[in-house]
């Protein structure tokens, strides 16, 4: 169990702790800070158990400590969740009032109580099999918000009951016992069978059994699955961290990306039929939603596509203007993050067609949307994402052609064009590169505030290098595009502060150069990063330092151009001596509003 959570480490938790069976009793461990302190207590050494739960905790409600730390007990029953209850005040006030009494200032303590008080009251009534089962699922009808919980009771210690909604958890199977996790990477080691279990469905597992309940109560078949990932994609292979690993491993999956679309193996981009569509209205958290600012360019300038992309937590309050020709594209890594699964259930709900974009095989959004392309950027532990996003940007790139060929759009992109046969060394170059990264880097380790600016597709990769360098080395960076900075922001530009500046396009180098200038003239220390082809026009009066990446298509321009924004950050962070795999305060996957 400790190591399952130890392959979820990467999530990014503030406390961890399990519970065990043990002798007919249920026994509790829990630390504050990282698993290794719940490993080192002695007690937990001499535990003999085969069932319990465990958890790692990113706090939502309450501080970080001991005693908000999961799992929860409430009279007969103990529990771990994922997710947030947002009734708990309301669930809280009842409870309160049947003289229920609380150690912690978690909604998860609340749901235990409540599911504790819900199976306590069934059993004063009544007196029949599944009791439990009622209990847990009448409890969740009264919750509010999303759960996925693994609970035990006192009175049957040696089985698990887990439900969930809206945040994951699966059901691994083996010969030697059967699982449950958040996530098939917390468990590949012991099995790669497993199932999905969904709303208002309900596992009983015991060591040897495993049965699925529907709500009312009749056991169902449930399709086996078989992850596609294997443990050792999930291990550093030699890589000091995850982020560089899967730096790395751009050249290979962004080749099979365009390999999946040119030679037809993804039969799910001919289900899109971009001649219906009028509109095309792109939803992602992140880094995701930065991919999907160069979709919106590339649909616009090149498939002549109006294209709006919105924050997914701000989508489902405002009002969407969707019409029966907008194709929502929902834009994901993981496929669980909260907010951009509520955007796909309302687009769904008012009637749009949705496609999403998806690594993890399987993952929520990935079922529900109306068509799926997968990225297959394979695990990605880093809490940063890298070859998540590139993959993305990459997908965008073969849905833009794709369009143009569907609409009859004169295009030069084929196969050639996009340099498939030498992207995956174009990038391995990039990577390369690593002298002239860790030079620029040794420039911003010391720096508090950082710009990045560019136009046009530039910027868009300005806003995704800058919240790169910013999660990973806590240097406060902004993105700008390049002509809006003396609109306000060039205030901050004093002597020595670093501008990064990107510029790409042929059409707006010129221009770029000028602004670079204008920052220059303030005191700015600017860094430019451009491309071979330009390499003719630079002066050090302009820029003092200045990186020259590989000429290729505007396709893939970004996606060079990100990797090494990518390592700049990576090697600054590496100066500052942060915790790169895991940044303080982020989660890997966001499954809370
Ligand atoms: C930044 C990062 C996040 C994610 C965002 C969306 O490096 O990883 O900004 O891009 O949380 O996550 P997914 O793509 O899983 O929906």
């Amino acid at each position: 169990m400790l190591n399952g959570l130890k392959n979820l480490e990467y999530r990014g938790y503030d406390s961890a702790g399990i519970a065990v069976s043990e002798n007919g009793a249920i026994k509790l461990y829990k630390r504050q800070g990282k698993l290794a302190n719940l490993e080192n207590e002695a007690s937990l050494q001499k535990v003999t158990s085969n069932t319990g739960i465990g958890h790692t905790r990113w706090a939502t409600h309450g501080i970080p400590n001991e005693t908000n730390a999961h799992p929860h007990i409430s009279g007969n029953v103990t529990l771990v969740h994922n997710g947030i209850i947002e009734n708990y005040n309301e669930l809280k006030a009842f409870l309160l009032d049947k003289g229920v009494t609380f150690n912690s200032q978690t909604d998860t303590e609340v749901a235990c109580a409540y599911i504790n008080y819900i199976y306590e009251e069934m059993k004063q009534h009544f007196n029949e099999e599944n009791l439990k089962l009622k209990a847990i699922l009448k409890a969740c009808s009264d919750f509010r918000g999303s759960y996925a919980f693994g609970i035990m009771f006192k009175d049957e210690p040696n089985t698990i009951y887990a439900t969930r909604k809206d945040s994951p958890l699966i059901v691994g199977l083996s010969d030697d016992g059967n699982f449950i996790a958040s996530d098939i990477s917390a468990i590949l080691e012991y099995t790669k069978r497993y199932m999905l279990l969904d709303y208002m469905e309900i596992a009983k597992i015991s060591t040897d059994t495993v049965t699925v309940y529907n709500e009312k109560l009749e056991t169902i078949d449930k399709k086996i699955n078989e992850a596609t990932w294997s443990a050792t994609e999930c291990k550093k292979n030699g890589y000091d961290h995850f982020m560089l690993k899967e730096i790395n491993e751009q050249p290979i999956a962004i080749k099979d990306v365009y390999k999946r679309y040119f030679e037809n193996q993804d039969e799910n981009y001919d289900k899109v039929d971009f001649s219906k569509y009028t509109n095309i209205n792109i939803v992602a958290c992140g880094s995701a939603m930065h991919a999907s600012l160069v979709g919106k360019y590339l649909f616009e300038n090149y498939a002549n596509i109006p294209t709006t992309v919105d924050i997914a937590s701000e989508y489902r309050y405002k009002k969407q203007l969707l019409t029966p020709t907008t194709l929502v594209v929902i834009v994901s890594q993981s496929g669980e993050t909260a907010d951009s699964l509520a955007a796909l259930r309302i687009s769904k709900e008012k009637g749009a067609t949705t496609l999403a974009i998806i690594n993890a095989v399987g993952s929520t959004i990935a079922r529900e949307a109306d068509i799926t392309i997968y990225t297959h950027a394979g695990p990605e532990i880093a809490v940063a994402t890298t070859k998540g996003y590139t993959t993305q940007v990459a997908t965008f790139g073969c849905l833009a052609m794709n369009a143009m060929k569907q609409k009859n759009i004169q295009t030069e992109f084929n196969k050639e064009k996009i340099e498939f046969d030498k992207i995956d060394k174009i990038l391995t170059s990039v990577i390369a590169n690593i002298e002239e990264y860790r030079k620029i880097a040794k420039y911003l380790s010391d720096k508090n505030d950082i710009f990045f600016i560019g136009r046009g597709n530039d910027y868009n990769m300005c806003m995704e290098g800058s919240l790169k360098l910013k999660e990973i080395s806590y240097i406060h960076s902004e993105a700008y595009p390049a002509g809006e900075l003396k609109h306000g922001t060039i205030s901050l530009v004093e002597e020595g502060t670093p501008v990064i500046a990107i510029a790409t396009e042929k059409e707006l180098y010129e221009k770029t150069v000028s602004n670079i200038k204008e920052t220059k003239a303030r005191g700015a220390f600017t860094i430019l990063i451009s491309t071979e082809e330009f390499k003719d026009t630079y002066t050090e009066d302009f820029a003092d330092i200045a990186l020259f990446l590989p000429t290729t298509t505007t396709f893939n321009e970004g996606i060079v151009v990100v990797t090494a924004l990518q390592l700049i950050a990576y090697e600054t962070a590496k100066l500052r001596g942060c915790d790169i795999d895991k940044p303080k305060n982020l989660a890997k996957s966001v499954t809370v509003e």
